[in-house]
């Protein structure tokens, strides 16, 4: 997806050099909180590890990870990422600097991250999953036209406990109908 834009962002894979800028963003327990996988209290190292992590989950085919990027500054705002499941299938993750919510920016990054997956990637099902009390992410994926799935539970290996949450999908038959069309790789 790095050489898609939207009207306000672009996307680009981490690099090794972006660690301080996501540290930066990512030491606020208002986003770790919402999120599964990230660990609190989060360490410098966290951010690299991150990193390493776009890097090799591209290399193994396991997923894509995007710096999400103010399109005017060319600087990182949070990130998005696509990993992918069996039959067709991929799950999203996402999350901005908190300086930045309220301005339609994860909408945005979402719905071309959906046009990707579908669109160039020719995936079947792309779906997310967000805690109950996170109205903000579960609105985003709304109004993206997810639609709700299903509950599940989750482990969060770094709080050492298992979360509800619930399950937004969508098929690509539906991504077509709402006038979804394919975008560059
Ligand atoms: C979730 C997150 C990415 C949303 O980013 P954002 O750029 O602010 O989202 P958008 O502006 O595109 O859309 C947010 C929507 O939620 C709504 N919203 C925000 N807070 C809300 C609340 N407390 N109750 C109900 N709706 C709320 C907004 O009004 C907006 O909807 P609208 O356009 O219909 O008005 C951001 O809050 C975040 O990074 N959170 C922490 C990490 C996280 O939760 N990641 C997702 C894990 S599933």
């Amino acid at each position: 997806m790095e050489n898609v834009t939207t009207e306000r962002l672009a996307f680009r894979a981490p690099q090794p050099d972006d660690g301080d800028a996501i540290f930066a963003l990512m030491n606020d327990f208002g986003i770790v909180k919402y999120l599964t996988s990230v660990p609190w209290p989060y360490k410098r190292s966290d951010a690299d590890t991150y990193i390493e992590l776009a890097r090799t989950g591209r290399a193994e085919g396991k997923g894509l990870y995007y710096l999400i990027l103010d399109q005017n500054t060319s600087e990182p705002i949070g990130t998005i990422d696509l990993r992918f499941d069996p039959e067709e299938t991929a799950h999203f993750g996402y999350w901005l600097g908190t300086s930045v919510w309220g301005r339609g920016y994860a909408s945005e990054a979402l719905a071309a991250m959906l046009d990707f997956g579908f669109g160039t990637l020719g995936l079947k099902r792309i779906w997310g999953a967000a805690m109950p009390d996170n109205p903000a992410s579960i609105r985003v994926m709304e109004k993206c036209g997810l639609a709700h799935a299903g509950t599940m539970r989750v482990k969060r290996p770094n709080f050492g406990d298992e979360v509800g949450m619930v399950q937004l999908d969508m098929m690509r038959a539906d991504w077509l109908t709402r006038g979804g069309k394919a975008i560059p790789a």
